[in-house]
């Protein structure tokens, strides 16, 4: 099938939006990463989505909504708490896991009673829904496991020749996925980690819990997408967590080198230099967890195509947007390496 790549003009989602309500498949920007979109009331349509990408059919999707008030559609119920969660960070990077309607086709769920949905804070998204005028479930735009594209050329990369479309709006401004939230708990579960924070969560709700997840396992999961081993470059990767990460790092680089491999480095911008001189290909994430967030996956694909042998990565605590790339370079890791 050949794909077509196109900027995000009025007139190309217009176009986009008319494949969609054919049927096809088109992936977008939104403010997290691109997704690959297609109309979450069509099970046909959305069974191309795991075909495209070899995602294993229990995996369920997120479907993406213009507003609140279309949650009707595919949601059953939306309790008081879910409601107030939606109001104070809709659109944005925070998916709720609802109570299906019965009109939402099984693929979408992986069978689950419920359903994830969000509303996304980027025009190009917001302007693509409105005109489909269809939920569209979308994961993560790249092939199943890989590193979730940033960019237009990222999900190219990945899924050209499987996909209609692609409609170009620039770099995500995120750069890390939604945050998964089960406010059916009590209190209410993150099951990842994502792009609105749990100190904003609490700001608004107050306490939430974490789902802890047994490294290496899958046993007990509410949703089997929550596996390890994800968002994974294809070179190895090894995460350094720990009061002493830094030192562990330069420690990994120089065993790399010893070895007789190309070490490359997913660095803050202040400690590029002295990786740089120690011998690594270094990709350099900016100053701030906001930076790290937006720049982490394309460092991943960046070094890839650097041909490293092994990407170094360290832990930036849990704070704010620490957590959810915490998750991520966890998942990521072949090695998880840790320094205290
Ligand atoms: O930021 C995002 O969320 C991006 C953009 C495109 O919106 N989408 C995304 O989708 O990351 P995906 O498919 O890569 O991740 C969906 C996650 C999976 O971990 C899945 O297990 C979880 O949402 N999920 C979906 N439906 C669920 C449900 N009913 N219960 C629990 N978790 C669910
Ligand atoms: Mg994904």
């Amino acid at each position: 099938m050949p794909t077509q790549l196109l900027p995000a003009t009025p007139e190309n989602i217009a176009r986009a939006a008319e494949i969609l309500r054919g049927g096809g498949l088109v992936a977008f920007p939104t403010e997290t990463v691109y997704g690959l979109g297609a109309n979450a009331l069509d099970a046909e349509a959305v069974a191309r989505i795991f075909v495209a990408k070899e995602r294993p059919f229990a995996d369920p999707l997120i479907v993406h909504l213009s507003g609140p008030d279309q949650l009707p559609r595919v949601v059953r119920a939306v309790s008081p708490l879910s409601r107030i969660l939606a109001e104070t960070f809709w659109p944005g990077p925070l998916t709720l896991v609802l109570p299906k309607q019965p009109q939402v086709p099984p693929l979408v769920t992986a069978g689950l009673d419920t359903v994830a949905v969000r509303v996304p804070d980027h025009p190009v998204a917001l302007a693509l829904l409105r005109a489909a005028d269809v939920p569209i479930a979308a994961p993560s735009a790249n092939r199943f496991g890989h590193t979730s594209p940033t960019t237009a050329q990222h999900v190219w990369h990945d899924l050209h020749g499987r996909i209609d479309l692609i409609l170009d709006g620039g770099a995500t401004p995120v750069g890390v996925e939604s945050t998964v939230l089960d406010a059916s708990a009590s209190p209410a579960r993150i099951l990842r980690p994502g792009g609105v924070t749990a100190e904003m969560l609490e700001a608004v709700i107050g306490p939430v819990t974490v789902l802890q997840r047994d490294p290496g396992s899958d046993r007990g999961l509410p949703s089997p997408g929550l596996l390890e081993t994800h968002y994974a470059p294809h070179a190895e990767l090894i995460f350094c967590q720990g009061r002493n990460a830094r030192q562990a790092l330069v420690a990994e680089v120089q065993a790399a080198l010893a070895a007789g491999r190309r070490p490359g480095v997913l660095a803050l911008d202040e400690e590029t230099d002295v990786l740089a001189r120690a011998g690594a290909i270094v990709y350099p994430l900016g100053a701030d967890l906001g930076s790290v967030a937006r720049r982490l996956y394309a460092g991943m694909r960046w070094l890839d195509a650097q041909g490293v042998d092994v990407i170094l990565a360290r832990d930036f605590g849990v704070g704010g947007l620490g957590l959810a790339i915490r998750d991520r370079l966890t998942r990521a890791a072949t090695r998880v390496v840790t320094a205290d």
